[in-house]
């Protein structure tokens, strides 16, 4: 089982948690970073996680374009879609549905919300002042390695699951 984990950063945190996924789901995974000039062979993959962090409340543009563009295949693989921002208050789903394509999220196996870190040595100024606000937040932003691990379970056993039933299982 080829497992592709596509991830966009911009401060290095989205990159930790997808290395951690890395671990967690075991053999035959690869890591790539999207970018918009890179062209992707997905179709050698069975399973495709698509990652990116929120800034500004969005998503990043390359992760929104790479799931547009790349549409069609990722509809005929498993996928598991996550998002690492720091608002302990986030609604979950909604961030999850805010940032990636409706038909990709009712397609996905599994999606979470793996928390965030805020990396201000890699911070540039204009970051700097835009994350002042961050100060009003009661909690400290951290990612949730639990979170990571639950996913990664969660994607194993349904894809055996759908792997046995043919078509995929939606939750
Ligand atoms: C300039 C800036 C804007 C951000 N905006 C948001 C935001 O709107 N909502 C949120 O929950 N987190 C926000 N964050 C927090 C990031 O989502 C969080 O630090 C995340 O872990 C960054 O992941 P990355 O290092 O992979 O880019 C922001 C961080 C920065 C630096």
């Amino acid at each position: 089982m080829k497992t592709l984990i596509a991830y966009s950063t911009t401060l290095g945190c989205t990159e930790q948690c997808a290395s951690k996924l890395k671990d967690d789901l075991g053999d035959d995974v690869e890591m790539v970073r999207i970018s918009r000039r890179r062209k992707y062979n997905l179709q050698q993959h069975d399973t495709i996680i698509v990652g990116g962090s929120i800034h500004e409340g969005m998503i990043q543009r390359s992760v929104h374009k790479f799931c547009e563009t790349n549409l069609e295949v990722l509809l005929q693989k498993q996928v598991g879609l996550f998002v690492c921002c720091m608002d302990p208050d986030t609604d979950e789903q909604r961030l999850i549905d805010q940032a990636f394509p409706e038909q990709l999220v009712k397609h996905a196996l599994a999606s979470g919300f793996f928390g965030g870190e805020l990396n201000i040595k890699k911070m540039n100024l204009l970051q700097k002042i835009m994350t002042r606000k961050a100060a009003r937040l009661k909690k400290e932003p951290d990612i949730d390695f639990q979170k990571i691990l639950e996913f990664a379970s969660k994607i194993q056993k349904l894809r055996s699951v759908s792997r046995l039933d043919g078509p995929i299982v939606h939750m």
